[in-house]
Order: C-alpha cells, then sequence, then structure tokens
C-alpha cells in the first residue's frame, strides 16, 4: 500500500472535512446517526467551528487518514465531560477503494493510544446491527457489547448496538 498518513484536523482543514464527511454520509447512509441531507445543509462556518475544540471546549482527536494526499477515512475520539474516563468513537468511515487495508484498524490504534493518554480506561461507540464489516472490525479489535440496542434514528428499523473496550494502561 502506498504511504497511509493519519492527522489530526484542525479549523484550517474544514473544507477537506467536509468533503470527507459527505462522502462518508453519503456512501454509508446505514452506519450514522447523522444524515447526509441534515449535513449538507450546514454553513461553511459550522463546519469550520465543528473542528474548533477549543472554542467548544471539546476534549476530541478528529482523524483524517490520507494516501498520497488523498482523504480515505476518517475517525473522531470524543471525552463527553464530566465522565473524563470515556473516549466515544464516531464517524468512523474508510472510502471503499481502501477497505480490507487495515485503515480503520490503525485509526482505531490512534484513538486508543490517544484515550490512554487521556488517562482513559474505556473506548465506546455504537455500531449498526446489520453492519457486518464494522461489528467484526470491533470485535476483533477487543470491543464487547453492552445494554440493548436503540434505533439508528426514530423513523429507522435499524438498530444501532452500544460497544465498550476496557483499556489498560500499560498496554
Ligand atoms: C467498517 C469499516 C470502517 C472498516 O474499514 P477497513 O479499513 O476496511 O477495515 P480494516 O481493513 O482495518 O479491517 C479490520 C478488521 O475489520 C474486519 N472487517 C473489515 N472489513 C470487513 C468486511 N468487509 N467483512 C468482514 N470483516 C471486515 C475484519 O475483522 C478486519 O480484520 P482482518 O482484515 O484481519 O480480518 C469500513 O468498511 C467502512 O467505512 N464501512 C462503512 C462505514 C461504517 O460502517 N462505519 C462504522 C460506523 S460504526
Amino acid at each position: 500500500m502506498n504511504e497511509l498518513e493519519i492527522s489530526i484536523l484542525t479549523p484550517k482543514d474544514w473544507e477537506r472535512y467536509k468533503c470527507v464527511r459527505l462522502e462518508s454520509l453519503n456512501d454509508s447512509p446505514d452506519s450514522f446517526g447523522s444524515t447526509f441531507g441534515e449535513e449538507a445543509a450546514l454553513s461553511d462556518s459550522e463546519w469550520q467551528s465543528r473542528l474548533d475544540l477549543k472554542s467548544r471546549g471539546l476534549d476530541a482527536l478528529p482523524l483524517i487518514a490520507e494516501i498520497n494526499g488523498q482523504a480515505v477515512g476518517l475517525a473522531w475520539g470524543v471525552i463527553h465531560a464530566p465522565d473524563r474516563e470515556v473516549v466515544h468513537i464516531y464517524q468512523m468511515w474508510v472510502s471503499p477503494a481502501s477497505r480490507g487495508k487495515g485503515i480503520a484498524q490503525a485509526l482505531l490504534s490512534e484513538i486508543k493510544a490517544w484515550a490512554l493518554g487521556s488517562g482513559c480506561n474505556l473506548l465506546a461507540l455504537a455500531v449498526t446491527t446489520s453492519n457486518a464489516a464494522a461489528v467484526r472490525l470491533y470485535r476483533s479489535s477487543g470491543f464487547i457489547t453492552t445494554g440493548q440496542p436503540t434505533p439508528l434514528r426514530s423513523d429507522s428499523l435499524l438498530m444501532l448496538q452500544p460497544m465498550v473496550m476496557t483499556l489498560h494502561s500499560g498496554e
């Protein structure tokens, strides 16, 4: 594989972020609670401020994966205060042409390292139960199911299963 580069998105990257996020929502509508229509309606300044973690008082790790400067993946780790022990994973997506090459695994590793460095002891996410690739990704990475599935959206028959992975410092 050509060199994979994973970097942290900052407000100046908002156009790249907007582009890859909208691509992910368009490509995988059943994987995310938000819809392409909802996010396509956001203004440029809203996209920019999403990445302005300081102004939002948000402790988060917004990651973009690129190969030869082309965006091929996205994932966020977010700590929701006051519970500073848990990192929630959102927006995980890898472009169809780049799947099966370990990119999601690499994004997860970065988030896990950041979570450990932030003193967190749990990774948490929710995955659509019918999404076999993502369920297998998370299971093989060490996530286990927890709690009951809930609807993806109020108008959806798809169900979201919460999953968690306990972290041990020193890993
Ligand atoms: C799920 C997704 C992120 C996986 O990305 P990826 O970069 O292809 O995954 P990786 O190559 O890192 O694979 C890691 C592991 O995931 C599992 N996996 C990935 N794709 C799979 C597939 N199509 N079928 C079965 N298992 C799969 C495997 O266990 C794999 O490990 P292995 O290759 O050693 O068997 C990607 O398919 C995707 O973006 N799907 C649409 C969006 C989505 O579902 N996001 C998740 C929201 S919770």
